[in-house]
């Protein structure tokens, strides 16, 4: 949206600068570049097809990928979202399915937050039934506490409190992905 256009930061749309900053930009790159050096141990001398979940994972899927020395292609999926809501409705629907065959191939599902567990768990079932060589879970944000079904990722960039956070793709009502830093949503700012 033109800058001229876009709506100017309310009370319900803070500015990013004024959240607390959780994990900065530095960190992120940082952690980010380990994951991506502990996938290419794991799968050295293969391919890895990574499966991003949109939206949120999108911009950690970038940077995972340029930090895989290994072979890597992309594919991505959407599935139903929590819209304005800040929790889980439970319901997991897929939206957009992969692009290409899976089968016999090496699999990361990569998100930007384990939440609940819903989503992913509803998605490793799905991306199961393609009959992959393996099937892992790489997430920038892991949060714990929330888990409603036993499910954990095998690569973690960073374990969480429960706090609700945005930016590095994680948004608020869809505002602050572009946000470098993954940053702590006021509170008193949601309704
Ligand atoms: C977020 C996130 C995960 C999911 C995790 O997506 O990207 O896909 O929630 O939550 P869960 O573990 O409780 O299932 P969201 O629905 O906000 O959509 P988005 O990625 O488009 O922001």
């Amino acid at each position: 949206m033109p800058s001229s256009t876009a709506p100017a930061p309310t009370a319900f749309f803070p500015s990013p600068e004024t959240m607390d900053v959780l994990f900065s930009k530095e960190e992120i790159a940082a952690r980010t570049k380990e994951i991506g050096t502990q996938i290419s141990k794991d799968y050295e001398g293969q391919s890895v097809v990574l499966i991003g979940v949109l939206k949120g994972a999108a911009i950690f899927l970038s940077d995972l990928a340029r930090a895989i020395k290994v072979d890597n292609t992309f594919d991505f999926v959407a599935v139903s979202s929590y819209g304005r809501a800040r929790v889980s409705s439970g319901a997991v629907k897929l939206i957009k399915d992969i692009d290409n065959p899976i089968e016999g191939k090496h699999v990361i599902i990569v998100e930007d937050i384990l939440d609940t567990g819903l989503t992913l768990n509803y998605l490793r079932g799905l991306m199961l039934q393609h009959k992959p060589a393996s099937l892992k879970i790489a997430t920038c944000l892991d949060k714990p506490e929330r888990r409603l079904v036993p499910i954990e990722a095998d690569y973690v960039a960073f374990k969480i409190p429960n706090r609700f956070v945005i930016g590095y793709g994680m948004d608020y009502a869809e505002r602050y992905r572009g946000v470098e830093d993954i940053r702590i949503f006021p509170e008193d700012a949601a309704h």
